[in-house]
């Protein structure tokens, strides 16, 4: 089953939508109903992964409620009601001590000022353990929120990407390490050599910095990306430190781990500075029968109005009203510019195509996980194959996103957690206090270091 033996042990993330990853999440009876406003189930759930000694705990979002048939997204709250996810992680920060804290902020709808000024604050206000997922925003409605009729283009949203990544990492690198002397004896707070104005003037963006935030405590808050487009890739191996993906089979999580790690060293990266961590939903039982009926209840209760949209949501807004949901998927789908995810848009085509799939049956495979893997066994069955996968360089770890919340997650703390790291697959105690050294990263030298 394994090549060779792994010295490093794998990395474990969550991420985190209010009810949990499955569309249907919140008809279960023990889900927590009023997640999205409810801040001590975010509390639990942090505690929770860091008793487990996770590494990070990771916040999607997204800036505008999600548009489409009401009547289906009336039964699917997702994105409809949420906390501002730096907000939430600072309140979450000095409730934890260890675990890692990571949200998204779109380089679409936001400016790299204020970006680069949130994560610093972050990174200090939990004593080093800020993560900055950049994306180029999947919801194409948020667009209407920030005066724009239509949302960027896929290729010209990864330039402003590249650029906004560039300014902000540049931003946090204004103050030195040792910038803030606050001699009281001298007279002087911070030493005038050691403030940097970046003076940036870009395509995109025109920023002089200096960012108003110490250094922070990691150097740069890790970065995390979450595009697996041709482009998504790049930007992720110039700058990304941890990348979330869907990946379905060990030979294509092969294929895209050298891919992305390859492309590094052009950008003058060690590929061990690039923790790649596909997207699982693990649904345990004591029992591999007892698994099934978890994800078949839940798999019970989709609406098929829920399923469509969301099929539809994957396919970059093609709209499948109309279609039997029995019936294969139509065949103008193919020649759909997918406007959101291409990678979830291409992945779903290919469900169809080989495995020839009815529009249900893909509905109901991207409903469990959101896109992502779905392993359903017991602890053994399902350390087993992300043993395989880690062992045999597929993935340097997962991230887990568990079906409902908090039910899901506890399952797979209690039962695969304790088996992963029987197997030494795992940590039992975390290595450093920062992100960054629980995840083997290196703390990046300011740019203008001597
Ligand atoms: C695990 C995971 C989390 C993501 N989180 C977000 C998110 O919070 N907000 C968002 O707009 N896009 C999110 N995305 C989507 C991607 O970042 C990206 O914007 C989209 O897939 C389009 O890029 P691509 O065509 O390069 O794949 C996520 C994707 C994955 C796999």
């Amino acid at each position: 089953m394994e090549t060779a033996r792994r010295a490093d042990k794998m990395k474990l993330g969550t991420l985190i939508h209010p009810t949990g990853n499955h569309v249907a999440s919140w008809l279960h009876p023990a889900s927590q109903i009023d997640a999205g406003t409810n801040f001590r189930h975010y509390v639990r759930l942090a505690q929770t992964v860091e008793r487990a000694k996770f590494d990070v705990l990771f916040l999607a979002d997204a800036l505008a409620v999600r548009e489409g048939n009401r009547e289906a997204l009336s039964r699917w709250p997702q994105y409809m009601a949420y906390f501002e996810p730096i907000t939430l992680l600072s309140a979450i920060a000095p409730l934890t001590t260890h675990l890692g804290l990571a949200a998204t902020a779109t380089t679409s709808y936001h400016e790299p000022y204020n970006v680069a000024r949130a994560f610093a604050s972050l990174d200090h206000i939990s004593g080093g353990r800020a993560g900055w997922n950049v994306v180029t925003s999947a919801n194409i409605a948020e667009a209407y929120n920030f005066g724009r009729e239509a949302h960027y283009e896929h290729g010209e949203r990864y330039d402003r990407a590249a650029e906004f990544t560039e300014v902000v990492k540049g931003l946090w690198d204004s103050w030195d390490d040792d910038a803030f002397v606050r001699d009281r004896a001298s007279g002087r707070y911070w030493i005038p050599d050691k403030l940097h104005e970046l003076n940036h003037k870009g395509e995109h963006f025109s920023v002089r910095g200096p960012l108003n935030v110490a250094r922070p405590p990691q150097g740069h808050p890790v970065i995390f990306q979450a595009g697996s487009s041709e482009v998504g890739r790049e930007l992720a191996a110039r700058f990304a430190e941890a990348v979330f993906t869907p990946q379905h089979t060990l030979e294509g999580a092969q294929a895209f781990y050298q891919d992305l790690k390859g492309r590094m060293a052009k950008y003058g990266r060690s590929p061990e500075h690039l923790k790649v961590l596909p997207g699982l939903n693990p649904v345990v039982g004591r029992t591999e029968a007892e698994a099934q009926e978890k994800h078949q209840f839940l798999q019970s209760l989709i609406h098929p109005e829920v399923g469509l949209e969301l099929l539809s949501n994957a396919l970059g807004g093609f709209d499948l009203a109309g279609y039997d949901l029995d019936g294969p998927l139509p065949e103008a789908v193919e020649s759909w510019k997918a406007q959101g995810s291409t990678t979830s848009f291409r992945n779903v085509l290919n469900w169809a195509r080989t495995e020839n799939m009815t529009i249900r049956q893909l509905y109901q495979r991207y409903a469990g996980a959101r896109g992502q893997r779905t392993l359903i066994g017991t602890a053994k069955q399902v350390a087993d194959h992300m043993q395989d996968w880690f062992l045999n360089y597929g993935v340097d770890g997962f991230l887990i996103q568990a079906a409902y919340l908090p039910g899901g997650l506890d399952d797979f703390v209690e039962l695969v957690v304790p088996e992963l790291q029987a197997r030494g697959l795992f940590r039992t105690e975390y290595e450093g206090t920062t992100l960054r050294e629980n995840l083997g990263l290196p703390r990046p030298i300011s740019r203008y270091a001597k």
